[in-house]
């Protein structure tokens, strides 16, 4: 049967390896796969596997030994590095297990820094803006610092900055690791709701297996190489 769905993100034969002391450890072991616009992908796994170093591979903020990153047809391990830049800040959005957001800016100026950085400047953020924060419910905190804000309010005003520029693709490391259950569950709600409203297709690594439980589709890895795991599995 022919398939209709829109790939976004194919990843073929990537290899990464990090040299430590004399050992080369293989962080990531040929990873060939492709992701379908809108998707959900769980990327689960053992601490050490290798989940941060191949995400982080596909979002363009590290470089593999070998293989090839294509988003919507664009080869990213071959673009320079400010081509790269203004691709990333263009079309990806990262969100962290910190939040890493910036300590002197209030929670709007965060959200708005990808925004300013890419040179989008014909598109009107205030509707995504409105949308996002009416969305995450983050209306009354947009003029704090994050000091000010809870851990859940930090990683949602990470969510709004990493949608801002309505990317193709979000990838999330962990993004509710930090967070107590409750408000780990809330967070990934509005996550997943955010991503369903704008149509975005995200790619999550998580150790949470009732997180895993909610993607379109799960992978594994283990010990740099991954694979398609079922969700029958995760039970
Ligand atoms: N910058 C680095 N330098 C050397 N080794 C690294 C580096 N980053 C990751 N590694 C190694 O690569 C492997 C995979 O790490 P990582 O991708 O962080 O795994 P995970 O996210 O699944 O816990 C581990 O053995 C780790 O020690
Ligand atoms: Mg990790």
């Amino acid at each position: 049967m022919m398939d209709y769905r829109r790939t976004v993100l194919t990843v073929s034969d990537v290899i990464k390896q990090y040299k430590q002391y004399d050992c080369v450890v293989t962080a990531v072991d040929r990873a060939t796969f492709s992701i379908y616009e809108g998707e959900f992908v769980a990327i689960i796994g053992a601490s050490g596997s290798g989940k941060s170093t191949l995400l982080h591979i596909c979002a363009g903020l590290d470089k593999p030994n070998s293989g090839k990153i294509s988003v919507r047809g664009t080869d990213i391990t071959s673009l320079s590095s400010n081509d790269l830049a203004q691709f990333r800040g263009k079309h990806m959005g990262m969100i962290f297990q910190n939040h890493n957001l910036i300590p002197q800016f209030t929670a709007l100026e965060n959200i708005l820094v990808p925004a300013l950085m890419t040179d989008k400047h014909e598109i009107a953020y205030e509707e995504t803006l409105k949308k996002l924060v009416e969305t995450l419910d983050i209306g009354d905190r947009l003029h704090h610092l994050p000091s000010e804000l809870s851990g859940g309010q930090q990683q949602r005003v990470a969510i709004a900055r990493a949608l801002i520029n309505m990317p193709l693709i979000i990838f999330a490391d962990e993004p509710t690791g930090n967070l107590d259950r409750a408000n780990a569950d809330e967070v990934l709600e509005l996550l997943l709701k955010t991503q369903k409203l704008m149509g975005q297709t995200l790619i999550m690594v998580t150790h949470d297996i009732s997180i895993a439980a909610k993607a379109d589709r799960i992978f594994k890895m283990d010990n740099g190489k991954l694979s398609p795991e079922s969700k029958a599995s995760l039970k």
